[in-house]
């Protein structure tokens, strides 16, 4: 487990410097790089520009608040199986407060996020949600409410991250009827540009290349519509999914555990929002890149998507046949119909047409094999 408190930075000292103290090879730091690039979709040219920038930074400072919340996104950013790139980023970056894992407690911690907020500017990472009914009361942490706790810490904030679909809207707990007030950290720091990492929970990569982004660019990466970055969020799941082959030639699971299930094909059928649902999880996947919700034969749930909760239920239900978008639209227009098109919003025309063909035509081959096992 890390702990923040263990490996203090030297005055004056730069990242670089700070990573031969602790024995980190220019090997693996450049291997690091070139991860981030790539996951920043740079390609391999511009590591050694983001290895500069990085290892140049003076003690980049974090405070990560956590607010309304599970917990889950802390476990997914951190994930401790190994050594990982989201253990290194760890000695990027200065982390001052994160009250979970930090060795410190009550008043002392308190006091390390007092000290961090002064010495500011530092990067601001958040998860959960803020919950605004009965003056906030749902949510202390040291006498203060999280909206207290959030609106001072936005102040001397260079970059306000917000990680998990709490801290982007609200998430479970602003589902219907949203019974704490639960909102996000967009609708409480309006000054400055909030990134929304968005999933339930995120993928820990991607908020880790953010952090690389703007320690090395001195700017947050371009977002979407909804504050979502462009490089992790701007393709379709079902753009990426290996099952797309078996969803163009309409080779549905019906059920989980029948023969199709065995096979891997396409989950559509049984639930799968992929369609409707931008997000990185087929290329980025969980746990080192070991699998992710489709891959291990779950539908998608939508979970990268605002207000999923509520518009993408009921999960298992197929997407409805409504009219609207193809393939070619961008995640902005889309986002932009989910925001005020609930469920419907996010039904694909292109979906249904494809399962029409691939039923007529399955029916077709059953006639012509002189079968009557087609369906309709
Ligand atoms: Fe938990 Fe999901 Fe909220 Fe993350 S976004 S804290 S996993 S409920
Ligand atoms: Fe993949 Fe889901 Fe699209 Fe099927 S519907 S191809 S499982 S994303
Ligand atoms: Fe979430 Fe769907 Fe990925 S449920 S984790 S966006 S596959």
């Amino acid at each position: 487990m890390y702990l923040p408190t263990a490996h203090p930075w030297a005055e004056g000292e730069s990242l670089g410097q700070y990573l031969d103290r602790r024995g980190v090879s220019r090997r693996d730091f450049l291997a690091f790089c070139a991860e981030m690039s790539a996951i920043l979709g740079f390609g391999s040219l511009m590591t050694p520009r983001v290895a500069a920038a990085l290892a140049q930074q003076k003690r980049p400072s974090v405070i990560w608040l956590q607010l309304q919340e599970c917990t889950g996104c802390v476990e997914s950013v951190l994930r401790t199986a190994e050594p990982t790139i989201g253990d290194l980023v760890l000695d990027v970056v200065s982390l001052d407060y994160q009250h979970t894992i930090m060795a410190a407690a009550g008043d002392q911690a308190e006091g390390a996020l007092q000290k961090a907020l002064k010495a500011g500017p530092y990067v601001l990472l958040v998860t959960g949600s803020i919950p605004l009914k009965e003056n906030g009361i749902y949510t202390t942490i040291g006498g203060r409410t999280a909206r207290e706790i959030l609106e001072e810490a936005g102040k001397n904030a260079a970059a306000v991250i917000a990680i998990g679909a709490c801290a982007h809207w609200g998430s479970v707990q602003a589902a219907r009827p949203n019974p704490t007030g639960a909102v996000g950290v967009s609708d409480i720091i309006k000054d400055k540009p909030v990134v929304n990492i968005a999933g339930c929970p995120p993928i820990g990569d991607v908020v880790t290349a953010t952090i690389v982004h703007f320690l090395t660019f001195g700017r947050v990466p371009d977002l979407d519509w909804d504050g979502r970055p462009l490089f992790a969020y701007g393709a379709r799941i079902h753009d990426q999914c290996p099952k797309r082959a078996n969803f163009d030639a309409g080779q549905f699971v019906e059920e989980f555990d029948d023969e199709a299930a065995r096979k891997g094909w396409c989950l559509y059928q049984v639930g799968c929002k992929g369609p409707a649902t931008f997000s990185p999880c087929p290329i980025f996947q969980w746990n080192t890149r070991t699998s992710w919700p489709i891959g291990a034969g779950h539908p998608c749930l939508g979970c990268t998507e605002r207000y999923f909760w509520d518009l993408m239920t009921p999960f298992y239900g197929r997407l409805p046949n409504v009219g609207g978008f193809s393939v070619e639209r961008t995640a902005d227009t889309i986002g932009l119909g989910l925001a005020v098109g609930a469920t419907a919003g996010v039904a694909a025309h292109a979906i249904a047409t494809a399962v029409h063909q691939a039923r007529q035509r399955r029916k077709a081959e059953a006639q012509a094999e002189g079968g009557s096992h087609g369906q309709d």
